[in-house]
């Protein structure tokens, strides 16, 4: 482990995911690197600034806008729902790709979103004194009190989004303020094929040849102002977007991130990780795997199935990959022992300081055992109890049945049945028969084969197993599920219509699915959610300790927040890696090695005979690099995490180099523990995305928009 893999890291490999509004103390270090742009460049709320060009895109992912005329690149696979639902069989966009080649041919993308960030400011002061000296209960109410008072004022005119996030676990409050535009259409996109190249087996790793990206456009009405879909809404005209270098790169180069990173865990505590390790992380990754198995076999078997559940099965399919990779990598760098050490550092320092934290660790130690007997079974109620549409809805209609039977008013019964409404028509846009019959009676016995007998709703005993014969309980399962398909009157919309017209406690009470999600969620209410609540609230008020503490023992250092679905700023470099002794990762990958993948008829590594034929002819032109080969994907260190899919990758001068869309195996316990030596970013070269939009889709029309440097 000595020679090269120091010389790897005399280069500093960053950790971090800075708010950008305060990056001050970090900047020196960042020009130290390489960084060519001045702080305000970064982030200003007087200017323009490159803030400016980056969006949330869609609720869950960034993207960036790389034309004066609102283009707008993100992943492939944040797109990909959107392309679904604009594919039919007969024009499949998702398998055949799509090129705009006018504003006419972009297609509205209901429902996706772009969110511009306006303004940060620190509204820390002014909740604490709103909150004084109050404590428990009566703080929160205080607490919530105040952050709306902070948001309704910051949104006066009602045009904008305005929210107030907690940063370093309730230590700091921040106020965001966005606009969030309505109309985004959908402009081009290469085939799956390549777009998702690799599929689940090169999902989470390097090396990598996907070309995971998708191009939107926001549009906007003519003051330039956010609007729903009109076809009188122009093209948005952004305050900055960011030029677009084929210049390449080479190992040790700046990098910058900016983008919208989920949810990071980095002052979890050993405790919990052990739980993760042995509790939740195997139990949602089994019944994910139950669950994938009977979804792609129906939609291998139907394409129109397939296009209907792809978007969903495709989301499954990632997290369960990355919860199998986490507790690999959890135990592999050992992170239990790693916290474990300091975790008891921590405690000697408080207790030689007399700092006030000395039995922290232990109370964390306390609340995750009286936890623990829980967590399979909260995993199971979400992830195998709400695997269905039935389930789902029937769930929904579970504060009705409640509502009927303490007999309120009507209004209040009218109100629950619209919400009931709205709920089922939003859930049945996964709702496929077979696959959800299969999956009911798959999910119900996996439930009962794997959560502790007594802590199972009593319908197992008292309806599921009790009918007639000597059935196992897989037949009684079987059995049970062509029961409550046959007779429910939530699926079909006629039945259900006819069902909630006239309420009634009687019908909802022996209406079979609701009696089923009715004892699901009336144990799971009653026995756990208390305990689930108290250690949630427990342990916000000992993380908001623990990380104050630690920013105390550690004073003058500097400290990021876990991330929280805010823009961050992340630096470091392009950079190769040793996933594990005498193997050499390089920072690059090329068509070439794509190609080397390449089988037909496969399904995660078919290609289209157009790319065959584009690669016997060569054509790089523009987009080679310096050493003659076209390279499609490359790494960096930069410290990322989901929810900044899609992310602008910059370059010293804040050119785009590329668009960041994965995380790589060997560092998968990147979101409890930052891992130095082996965690990289895995990011679209945009070389070859130009090349695939140029020569692959012909769409002249988008690289003449953006501002190539060359
Ligand atoms: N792992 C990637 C992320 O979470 C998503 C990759 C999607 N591709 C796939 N094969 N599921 O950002």
């Amino acid at each position: 482990m000595i020679g090269a893999a120091l010389m790897l890291h005399t280069a500093k490999a960053d950790e971090g995911m800075w708010i950008p509004s305060l990056i001050g103390k970090n900047y020196e270090e960042m020009k130290r690197l390489g960084l060519k742009l001045s702080k305000e460049d970064l982030y200003s709320i007087n200017n323009a600034s490159l803030k400016d060009a980056v969006v949330q895109f869609g609720g869950g992912c960034t993207g960036e806008i790389i034309s004066s005329k609102g283009l707008l690149l993100t992943n492939h696979h944040c797109g990909y729902g959107a392309i679904a639902a604009l594919s039919s069989v007969e024009k499949n966009y998702l398998d055949n790709g799509y090129w705009a080649k006018n504003q006419s041919e972009e297609l509205p993308a209901k429902g996706i979103t772009a969110l511009f960030l306006l303004n940060i400011s620190d509204v820390t002061a002014q909740i604490n004194a709103a909150v004084g000296t109050a404590k428990g209960a009566e703080a929160s109410k205080l607490m919530s009190a105040e952050i709306k008072k902070i948001e309704k004022e910051a949104n006066k005119d009602g045009k904008l989004v305005a929210n107030v996030k907690e940063y370093f676990n309730g230590n700091q409050y921040l106020l965001l303020t966005y606009k969030k535009y309505t109309d985004v259409r959908f402009v081009a996109a290469p085939p799956k094929s390549l777009g998702k190249y690799g599929g689940d087996t090169d999902n989470w790793m390097w090396p990598r040849h996907t070309s995971d990206f998708s191009i939107f456009r926001v549009y906007a009405n003519k003051d330039n102002e956010p609007a729903e879909f009109s076809k009188d809404n122009v093209p948005f005209k952004p305050k900055k977007h960011f030029p677009v270098s084929i210049k390449g790169n080479k190992e040790k180069d700046f990098a910058m991130i900016m983008g919208y990173p989920g949810r990071t865990n980095r002052y979890e505590v050993s405790y919990g990780i052990d739980i993760a390790i042995n509790e939740s992380n195997p139990a949602v990754v089994d019944i994910r795997t139950e669950r994938l198995a009977i979804m792609k076999k129906h939609m291998d078997a139907n394409k129109v199935v397939y296009l209907q559940l792809t978007s969903r099965y495709a989301s499954i399919a990632n997290y369960w990959k990355y919860f199998i990779g986490q507790t690999e990598q959890l135990k592999r760098l050992n992170v239990v022992g790693q916290k474990t050490k300091e975790e008891a550092a921590f405690t000697q320092w408080s207790v030689a300081k007399n700092a006030g934290y000395n039995t922290l660790i232990s109370d964390y130690a306390k609340m995750y055992a009286d936890y623990k007997p829980y967590a399979k079974h909260a995993t199971y109620y979400t992830e195998a109890f709400r695997a269905t549409a039935l389930a789902r809805i029937a769930a929904a209609a579970e504060p009705l049945e409640k509502a009927l039977k303490a007999e309120v008013s009507k209004d209040s019964i009218d109100k629950l049945v619209k919400n009931l409404k709205m709920a089922r028509q939003f859930i049945l846009a996964d709702y496929v028969p077979v696959v959800d019959k299969e999956l009911f009676a798959a999910m119900t016995l996996m439930y009962y084969n794997n959560v502790d007998k007594n802590q199972l709703p009593n319908i197992y005993e008292q309806v599921i197993l009790n009918g007639a014969g000597n059935e196992t309980v897989a037949e009684s399962i079987n059995a049970y599920t062509k029961y409550v398909y046959k007779n429910t009157q939530l699926l079909d919309s006629a039945k259900f219509e006819a069902f909630v017209a006239t309420p009634t406690y009687a019908t909802f009470k022996n209406e079979p699915a609701i009696q089923y999600a009715v004892s699901f969620v009336r144990n799971f209410d009653k026995n756990f959610m208390p305990k689930i609540e108290a250690m949630n609230k427990e342990k916000r008020e000992l993380s908001k300790q623990y990380a104050k503490g630690l920013m105390e023992m550690k004073k003058g250092q500097l400290f990021y927040p876990d991330a929280n679905s805010t823009m961050r700023v992340s630096y470091g470099q392009v950079l190769a890696y040793e996933p594990q002794d005498a193997v050499y990762y390089k920072h690059f990958t090329t068509f070439d090695g794509l190609m080397a993948k390449y089988k037909a008829g496969d399904d995660e590594f078919d290609l289209p005979q157009q790319l065959l034929d584009m690669y016997q002819k060569k054509d790089y032109g523009m987009y080679a690099d310096a050493d003659g080969t076209l390279h499609t994907c490359f790494i960096t260190n930069n410290d990322i995490t989901g929810g900044n899919s899609g992310s602008p990758v910059f370059n010293a001068k804040g050119e785009l180099i590329g668009c960041a869309f994965d995380g790589n195996w060997e560092a998968m316990s990147g979101d409890i523990a930052f891992d130095k030596k082996y965690k990289r970013t895995i990011v679209a070269d945009i070389r070859f995305i130009l090349y695939l939009i140029d020569k692959m889709g012909g769409a002249h029309n988008l690289i003449e928009e953006m501002d190539i440097r060359k």
